[in-house]
């Protein structure tokens, strides 16, 4: 496999590519014979009758097809958790965590997988899984695949490599990638760092998609452009594999006697696909006020209603802070929809203290959040000059569905009990004789 990532551009635009000149078929996409003995293989992520605006589907041109696999067993899935749960335990607390340790024997990606919550139920393709990961070994002779949903990985320490059936990504902290339901994959350190550590939402729902943009108009936000899919690269290994199945909120494996990333070439519009958030065209306020934090909205999976998300992703990346005669930090609020929150780097601007990069915060339904004590004492008092955050690239994925904490996440040591105390310093300043 050819070990330097190249990439096409554009959001779920249909795109062709082959390792080997004239792989593609010609003019059809399952001809008596393909070119160079590959069998034709379709990969469809979407129902065959979805409208054609939200149709996903490629035509995988390999050497051996998908089927050539023995039977799946169950493995342990580790601390890999799927909704429903057993036991509901969401409550109206904020929680929050320290960054996830990193591993201190050999751990791999899917080894190193922890759910923090969960929501909806993956079976009925509603909700999520949120999830962090530490590794710090990489996946050579095992391989995934995620039935229950397409994986949004936001690393935030340590590169990684992807290598899909589809290509290879590199994808470094401050970038993000997706990898459709489905696409067999492995994880792999990258950039000679000894060990990475992000976040995943598992979407069990509709794929992500680019949010409308109303009256911002054509552009802003994040652009189709800046979404890189994988060019074809593929390997012709034989030996002993495991592929490792995610299916109906377990793990099963089965053995291969050949690498599957074997894919010589590919076309369609059903791909892995990276984004580096810097290239996020952030809009917000250039008079007063806030708008809500829906303005940064990089990606969102649509839900059965209109206008509720099943789930958002959203950052809060650098920008310039310019409102006059505002409190700028994010504002005191209950909202219907559900946030959980982390951290690539730097500060965020809600926070003091306590949100670490690789932490991370939970806020479901209707529970009170917003500035701590110290921050509302700075922001209130502050000279209002245009003002630039600069080191800060926070995050949500942000649901209608109410986040279910797993046993795990709630009696983890890298929880930070006593999360509710930073807003005891939040004393009145009511003085009814005074406006
Ligand atoms: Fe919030």
């Amino acid at each position: 496999m050819n070990n330097k990532p190249e990439y096409l551009s554009g959001f779920r635009n249909h795109h062709a590519s082959e390792a080997l000149p004239g792989a593609l078929p010609e003019g059809q996409n399952s001809p008596q014979r393909c070119p160079y003995g590959l069998y034709a293989e379709q990969l469809t992520g979407s129902a065959f009758t979805a409208p054609r605006s939200h149709n996903l589907r490629s035509w995988l041109y390999r050497i051996r097809p998908s089927v050539a696999q023995s039977a799946y067993r169950p493995l342990a899935r580790g601390q890999w958790a799927t909704a429903p749960p057993h036991e509901p335990a969401a409550d109206p607390n904020q929680m929050r965590w320290d960054p996830h340790p990193l591993p201190d024997i050999p751990t791999d990606f899917i080894d190193g997988l922890m759910t923090i919550a969960v929501n909806g139920d993956a079976t009925a393709q509603t909700g999520c899984g949120v999830h962090v990961y530490a590794f710090n070994r990489d996946m050579t002779e095992r391989f995934c695949y995620d039935a229950d949903g397409e994986l949004l990985i936001v690393p935030q320490q340590g590169a990684i490599t992807l290598r899909s059936e589809l290509g290879v990504l590199e994808v470094a902290s401050g970038e993000i990638a997706v990898i459709p339901r489905g696409i067999k994959f492995q994880v792999r350190l990258a950039g000679g760092a000894e060990a990475a550590r992000g976040y995943v939402c598992e979407n069990y729902g509709s794929p992500f998609e680019l949010p409308g943009l109303g009256p911002i108009g054509a552009n802003g936000l994040a652009n189709p452009r800046d979404f890189l899919s994988p060019e074809a690269c593929y390997e012709d290994v034989t030996g002993e594999f495991e592929l490792v199945a995610k299916f109906s909120g377990r793990l099963w494996a089965t053995r291969l006697d050949h690498s599957p990333l074997d894919v010589v070439a590919w076309h369609g519009n059903y791909a892995p696909y990276k984004y580096d958030l810097a290239r996020f065209n952030t809009l917000n306020t250039v008079s007063f006020d806030h708008p809500d934090p829906s303005i940064f909205t990089v990606l969102t999976s649509a839900s059965d209603t209109p206008g509720m998300a099943n789930i958002d992703f959203v950052i809060f990346p650098p920008r310039w802070m310019v409102a006059e005669h505002t409190f700028r930090p994010p504002y005191f609020h209950r909202n219907l929809m559900s946030e959980f929150m982390g951290l690539i780097h730097g500060a965020y601007d809600a926070k003091a203290e306590g949100f670490l990069p690789g932490g991370a915060s939970l806020h479901n339904s209707m529970s009170p959040h917003g500035p701590d004590a110290e921050t509302f004492e700075k922001a209130t008092s502050a000279e209002l000059a245009p003002q630039r955050l600069g080191d800060t690239l926070a995050f949500m994925f942000e649901s209608r569905y109410v986040y279910q904490p797993t046993p795990a996440a709630l009696d983890a040591d890298f929880r930070q009990r006593g999360y509710v105390d930073v807003w005891a310093g939040l004393r009145s300043h009511f003085t009814p004789g005074q406006r």
